[in-house]
């Protein structure tokens, strides 16, 4: 089928208490290798990508695979743009046929973000996309957590009408020094004031039972990225290591590389359908 919006399988998700993994995929194998978890888990799965790859043809490029993949399936696969900076970045998004787009204002003020994201909404809605924004901030690297409030979703879901919320509840993007503690608390109360499906970001190496009870609090959405990509560098290096100097065609060198990919988001997947 053609690729589909966040709208067509978040919602429901959510009412149903589950949730949707969704992978950053940066080239043909680590797509491949969601793809084909999501065939076998019988799972719609959302593909995303990094809004760095739109500097190039890059995004392009996994935006016509994913729609040939998605194609050849009954799974509804949304393409969705992770971290768009601006909004020329979510029409190029739109014009080469992502789905589904995100406008990251959690640096601005909340009213700002608030302006940039309606505008954004308008934007995504005219043209059949679906749109996820962020309140709070989950950092990057050493960046600082800011925490959303069930006040600031209030106004924010209101005045935006956004389809999908990520929020910060104590993740952040990367790998953790220490163990994550998410406030599951707040995001009870979060997802008490607001219906639209909730996104947590930052999934790498948030254990299994806390993101269970995120599900429960209304995220519908999860995003991988690290841990899906460091797989595939560190998998590469193991069949170099295996392989010594024994030249092997660069597709069979990725296969091994790919099974491990499809497994992990496999597992990934039956956590969010809480299987
Ligand atoms: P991780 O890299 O921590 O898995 O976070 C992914 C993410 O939130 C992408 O937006």
């Amino acid at each position: 089928m053609p690729l589909v919006t966040l709208n067509e399988i978040l919602p429901k998700a959510r009412q149903n208490k589950r949730a949707v993994a969704a992978f950053n995929v940066a080239n043909l194998e680590t797509l491949l290798g969601v793809f084909k978890a999501a065939e076998q888990e019988s799972s719609p799965v959302i593909i995303q990508v990094y809004q760095r790859l739109f500097k190039d043809e890059r995004a392009e490029l996994i935006a016509a695979m994913a729609a040939r993949l998605a194609g050849k399936t009954d799974i509804p696969i949304v393409l969705h743009l992770d971290h768009g900076t601006s909004i020329e970045q979510l029409k190029r998004a739109i014009e080469i046929g992502y789905t589904s787009v995100m406008i990251d204002g959690s640096q601005l003020s909340l009213n700002e973000n608030i302006d940039l994201t309606a505008g954004a909404v308008d934007i995504a809605h005219r043209t059949g996309v679906s749109i996820e924004a962020e309140i709070g901030h989950v950092p990057f690297g050493d960046g600082k957590v800011e925490l959303s409030t069930p006040e600031e979703a209030v106004k924010f879901a209101g005045q935006t009408g956004v389809d999908a919320l990520a929020i910060s509840i104590g993740t952040a993007h990367g790998f953790y020094k220490e163990e994550p503690y998410l406030d599951i608390e707040r995001a009870m109360e979060i997802g008490k004031s607001v219906s639209i499906p909730l996104v947590l970001h930052g999934g790498t190496g948030v254990p299994e039972e806390q993101l269970k009870k995120a599900i429960e609090c209304g995220v519908a959405k999860i995003n991988i990225a690290t841990e899906l990509q460091n797989l595939f560098i560190r998998g590469i290096a193991s069949e170099l290591e295996k392989n010594g100097e024994k030249f092997i065609p660069v597709d069979l060198y990725f296969r091994p590389v790919e099974e491990k990919i499809t497994e992990y988001a496999r597992a990934k997947i039956r956590v969010c359908g809480i299987k």
